[in-house]
């Protein structure tokens, strides 16, 4: 109602509603190269376009006469009572949308009681982002989007830092231990790496620190981690920007840090068995991103782990995936109540938030979406683009005949 009204008033909205035209607003906001970056995805995009396809394909059928006058967007998530269902999805780089961004989406998030999710590629280190939350939110919620790193003393270092940091939860991504082939990228350089943007979470870190020393020592300058994006990150180096390279050489730190960033980001060798590391290093709650596949869920139930977080990336890993939405039941039978399961990949707005939610997911991730409206309105267009999706979702939980989140379930749901 008070969107309404502020129209009534006369007040124009500072991000575009519709999801479509918000990513066409940013595109013309954001240089190319950083708008490729956000909107790129995997290969001939093919998942990131079954993602969004995935939910035209489900249509609500809504029940009438229930009484909808009071309802509850609440959800309950690792012991603690939450305002909405949503979350603030893990995104890397955001000084590409905004010098600062990782504070002002973060801030927006606190503002509404909203999770924001930080990232190990952060541009702004997490103590930074958490000191700007709890001064719009003392307390606010936040969790550590954890990469799990080649080195052991470099993840327990970021998970103790995430817990000094007041965050509640590690989310631990598995779908990124090899950087995905993105062509829009990779055309224009792979400007976070070229730029060594985003490594702001290392570059603060003091395990990461004396790595880069040891590297900077030895005088090495080739990358061990030989994926495609890596060869390329350092062509782009040397194409781009060789002014740069001659002032790293000279000093030979930053370059080092680069070079370390690279060696050190993924750890392809992980198994089911490493988790036990993290979960004897931390009590907090441990969720695994990116798990799709039912036997998966399952092996995460018995690796003891809070919760799996059903994900393709937004499909920027691996062309060709199932479309996250199309993942979810599965991974709901096989938990079998036994862990929340949390979702993103595709939400792009209230609706598609109530559809997941139906089909058993207990809270969703807002990713691009927040990213074009932090590029075009900062702190405010954040704020401005969860309150859109938080009205929207309660407008249509109250359409779809439902009082509370916990009252929504595939029984709602139709084949398109
Ligand atoms: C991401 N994502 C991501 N995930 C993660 O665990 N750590 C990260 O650092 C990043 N970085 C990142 C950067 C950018 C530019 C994008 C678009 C995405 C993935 C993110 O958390 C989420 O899974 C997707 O964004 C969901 O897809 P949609 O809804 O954005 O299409």
């Amino acid at each position: 109602a008070e969107i309404y009204r502020a129209g009534v008033a006369g007040r124009r909205p500072r991000v575009p509603v519709g999801a479509a035209e918000l990513e066409r607003a940013a595109q013309r906001r954001m240089s190319r190269a950083a708008f490729a970056y956000v909107a790129g995805s995997a290969g001939l995009e093919r998942t990131a376009q079954a993602n969004l396809d995935a939910f035209r394909r489900r249509r609500i059928v809504p029940n009438v006469l229930r009484d909808v006058s009071a309802r509850d967007l609440s959800v309950e998530l690792f012991g603690v009572r939450r305002p909405t269902p949503l979350l603030l999805a893990p995104i890397g780089v955001l000084e590409l949308a905004r010098r600062g961004g990782d504070a002002l989406a973060a801030r927006a998030a606190a503002s509404l009681g909203v999770p924001a999710v930080l990232s190990t590629q952060a541009s702004q280190p997490m103590e930074e982002v958490a000191a700007a939350m709890d001064a719009a939110r003392p307390g606010a919620s936040r969790w550590f989007q954890l990469y799990w790193s080649s080195s052991r003393d470099l993840v327990e270092s970021l998970v103790g830092r995430a817990e000094r940091s007041g965050c509640e939860a590690i989310v631990v991504t598995l779908d990124t231990h090899v950087l995905g082939w993105r062509p829009r990228d990779l055309a224009l350089g792979y400007l976070p790496f070229s730029r060594g943007l985003g490594i702001a979470q290392y570059t603060s870190d003091p395990v990461f620190r004396e790595l880069v020393r040891e590297r900077a020592a030895r005088g090495g300058r080739t990358a061990t981690t030989v994926t495609p994006a890596a060869v390329a990150a350092f062509a782009s180096i040397l194409r781009h920007h060789p002014g740069r390279l001659r002032d790293n050489l000279r000093s030979g730190e930053p370059l080092a840090a680069v070079e370390t960033f690279l060696d050190v980001f993924a750890d392809p060798s992980l198994t089911w068995d490493d988790l036990a590391f993290l979960r004897e290093r931390t009590r907090l709650p441990i969720v695994l991103k990116g798990v799709l596949h039912p036997d998966d869920a399952r092996r995460a139930v018995d690796a003891g782990v809070d919760a799996v977080q059903v994900s393709n990336h937004g499909g920027r890993q691996l062309d060709g995936e199932i479309a996250a939405l199309d993942a979810l039941p599965a991974v709901v039978d096989a938990v079998d109540g036994r862990l929340p399961v949390l979702f993103d990949s595709g939400i792009r707005g209230g609706s598609d938030a109530l559809v997941a939610l139906a089909l058993g997911a207990r809270a969703v991730a807002i990713g691009r979406p927040y990213v074009y409206a932090l590029a075009l309105a900062g702190e405010e267009g954040v704020r401005e683009l969860l309150r859109n999706t938080i009205a929207e979702l309660d407008i249509t939980l109250g359409l779809a005949g439902a009082r509370s989140v916990g009252d929504v379930d595939a029984s709602l749901l139709a084949p398109a």
